[in-house]
């Protein structure tokens, strides 16, 4: 990559931030990464990466001579006309996003027609209006400003910034959003370039239309269970279809993370706020988190009372490749769990040190057989390979229960039947079809 490309600062060294400084870096741009959190920049500047994502690390490290990491704003604009924006958006009590940090940044900007800031957080539509005003109130109306929001999956999130799906790429049609276009050119990605308000709002429905997917697999696999039909089979049959595609087919025990909970959230505040009820919307929050219980009522069918019983958790992130514990649908199994008077034992690949902060009274195990030990009852919660691959015999024997209840439909049911225990998915009336579209036994 050539050695010319445009340097950019990056405000915020969170998933998004760090990955997008990381990319771009790959790219070949110098990169100025701006924290607050002064204890985080002490870390990456002695090559510690606060996150866990595959191939972060390592990118961050080939490219150290061109990540600069420091917690002043003045040597991000000193160096770089294009500022991204990668700070929090948490959702406050009401459900709307909270702006409090993107505010902070804004106020932070000084009179400038040289520099740009890229929105990569997800705002509500009207944020970028919001600021432009404020910019213009403030006599900084050269301060150009994009939207350019981010779609990256964590656990695939480095592979994501390389190879999108798409750029959107949201301005107001001066050189910041040309800058921003060349920037991304070499990804090669289909790009969006639209206003600022469709870029806002296309990241909000994107997130609100893949939560509604899963939603609705969840309800499909819910009337499944009681009607006889496997929703495995039942998803593979409906996602052959174009129109509807395979991917977020998946039933299992809710969506959870840093992102759909909260912008689903937000979507239906900010149409709420502007006067329209957002009821399709209001339903797959609903059915989300009815979802997230419905795996006590399988252990108490199996168990009778939960008092006494121990319960081992396979798997605590929202999904595997991740230590993000936000919105991980393990939090309020492990709550519901305590509060029925069972006793929770975890165990997770990478995300212990993140549980041990928001799991109070869980009993945490150094690897799944350890946590298995005397358990009456497993669940897995997050789809990591080694517990599809885990010796069932050899768990069987080690369990002083039979159950496994596979909260993301991850295992083979027959192998965990074979050896003598009982095995609940997530609407898998039996659980052990063998026949697949092609007629081969999967
Ligand atoms: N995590 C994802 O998978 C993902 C995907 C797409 C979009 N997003 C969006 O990207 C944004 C960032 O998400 P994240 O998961 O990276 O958050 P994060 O909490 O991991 O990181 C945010 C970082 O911003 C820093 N920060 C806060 N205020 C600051 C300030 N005033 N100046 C400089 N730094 C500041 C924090 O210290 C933290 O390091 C959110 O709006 C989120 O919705 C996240």
């Amino acid at each position: 990559m050539s050695a010319q490309r445009e340097p950019v600062a990056v405000i915020g060294t969170g998933y998004v931030g760090l990955v997008t400084a990381a990319g771009f870096a790959e790219l070949g741009s110098e990169v100025w990464c701006i924290d607050i959190d002064s204890e985080k920049i002490a870390r990456l500047n002695r090559g510690e990466i606060p996150i866990y994502e595959p191939g972060l690390a390592e990118c961050v490290e080939r490219h150290r001579e061109r990540m600069h990491f420091s917690t002043e704003l003045s040597e991000a604009l000193e160096h770089a006309r294009l500022l991204f924006v990668a700070v929090g958006t948490p959702p406050t009590y009401s459900g709307d996003a909270d702006l409090s940090a993107v505010n902070s940044v804004v106020g932070a900007m000084p009179r400038s027609d040289q520099h740009a800031l890229v929105m990569k957080s997800t705002v509500p539509v009207g944020t970028g209006a919001a600021i432009r005003r404020i910019f213009g109130e403030q006599g900084k109306a050269g301060f150009a400003y994009v939207s350019c929001p981010e779609f990256l999956k964590e656990g695939s999130a480095l592979a994501d910034f390389l190879k999108p799906d798409r750029v959107v790429i949201g301005d107001a049609g001066d050189w910041a959003g040309d800058a921003v276009v060349e920037l991304y050119a070499p990804l090669g990605a289909p790009l969006v370039r639209t206003d600022i308000a469709s870029a806002e709002m296309i990241k909000l429905a994107a997130n609100a239309f893949l939560a509604t997917k899963i939603s609705f697999i969840n309800e499909i696999a819910n009337v499944c269970e009681v009607t006889g039909a496997d929703v495995v089979e039942v998803a593979q049959g409906i996602g052959l279809d174009h129109r509807i595609g395979s991917h977020f087919l998946k039933p299992g025990i809710g969506y959870g993370g840093s992102c759909f909970p909260k912008d689903v959230a937000a979507l239906k505040q900010l149409a709420g706020n502007s006067g329209y009820h957002f009821q399709l919307l209001t339903a797959v929050i609903e059915v989300n988190e009815l979802q997230k219980r419905r795996v006590i009522g399988k252990l108490q069918k199996h168990l009778g009372s939960l008092v006494g019983k121990t319960v081992a958790l396979l798997g605590l992130a929202f999904k595997p490749n991740t230590d993000d514990m936000r919105e991980a649908s393990s939090l309020v199994l492990a709550a519901r769990l305590q509060a029925d008077g069972a006793k929770v034992r975890a165990y997770d690949p990478v995300a212990e040190t993140e549980a041990r902060k928001l799991m109070v009274g869980v009993e945490f195990a150094d690897s799944a057989t350890d946590a298995l030990a005397g358990a009456d009852a497993c669940v897995v919660v997050t789809e990591w390979p080694e517990f599809a691959e885990l010796d069932w015999s050899a768990v069987a024997e080690r369990m002083a229960g039979k159950l496994i209840v596979d909260g993301r439909n991850c295992l083979d049911p027959r192998a965990v039947r074979a050896a003598g225990l009982s095995y609940e998915g997530v609407g898998r009336a039996n659980g052990d079809i063998l026949r697949h579209v092609s007629g081969e036994e999967s």
